[in-house]
């Protein structure tokens, strides 16, 4: 006599249960897969991000998010494409924080401290409590280059803030309601237009292009199609990049 097969047959599961975390979005309570970045997260829990994302790779400063994490109390700040969620995380998203932009011609600026103080007189109310630098995502020295501003050392300013991406975590947590990364773009538009030494081959270049020198050329790019162009692109000739001597290492250290 044939055995007959048991009906109760519990079919084991293909792929093992997937691990999880609760997190609550602007108080929302989600359970999303575990490993996540805050930006998927907030796609896996149903959010439609029409701002607040751009990149996703760190570089554009719109993901700016507030979040704590469970069993402590401290506030912390991230770039939601490139923070990890974790189990029992509260955060909000501050795609934009209230500092307005001034409008200027960079041209008829001074290139001096008092053209910071003109358009950003709260500069002068830094404290030095250094929370624009604890909070910058990019691990700038922002107290640092508000200082150097309100010095004028533009290249000062320049050298340090030249990674910001202006997510506006500074101006959200400064006691002294500095718009950091406005003054630092001025600054840098300044040391740019009025101290940096101009490209004496770049302007003779603009000069013979405006001239018409190479008119007949833009004429024929313009009539040729996309893959042309890109071969043409990949043909040109690159200038050998110079060699460079490695600091204690002399070129003739192989010889
Ligand atoms: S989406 Fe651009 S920095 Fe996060």
């Amino acid at each position: 006599m044939a055995r007959q097969e048991s009906l109760a047959v519990v079919k084991e599961p293909e792929t093992p249960a997937e691990e999880t975390a609760r997190i609550h979005i602007m108080g929302k309570s989600y359970v999303v897969p575990a490993g996540l970045t805050i930006l998927k997260a907030m796609e896996y829990a149903g959010y439609r991000l029409v701002r607040g994302v751009g990149c996703r790779g760190g570089f554009c400063g719109a993901c700016a998010t507030v979040y704590r994490k469970a069993g402590d109390f401290r506030l912390y700040v991230g770039l939601a494409c490139q923070t990890g969620i974790a189990d029992g995380m509260y955060l909000t998203q501050i795609p934009f924080y209230p500092a307005p932009k001034p409008l200027y011609d960079i041209h008829r600026l001074s290139a001096g401290g008092e053209t910071i103080f003109r358009f950003f007189p709260e500069v002068a109310r830094c404290i030095q409590c250094n929370t624009c630098t604890k909070v910058c995502p990019q691990g700038l020295d922002v107290m640092r280059y508000i200082a150097a501003a309100q010095q004028g050392d533009f290249k000062r300013v320049a050298e340090l803030s030249f990674d910001c991406i202006a997510c506006g975590l500074c101006v959200s947590r400064c006691p002294g309601e500095i718009a950091h990364y406005h003054v630092g773009l001025l600054a840098r538009r300044l040391y740019a237009a009025h101290l940096t030494p101009k490209a004496i081959h770049l302007r003779t270049r603009l000069g013979e292009i405006q001239e018409g020198r190479f008119s007949k050329e833009v004429e024929t790019f313009c009539k040729m199609d996309r893959q042309s162009l890109q071969r043409l692109y990949a043909q040109r000739a690159i200038e050998p990049e110079e060699e460079v001597a490695l600091p204690g290492k002399s070129n003739s250290d192989e010889d």
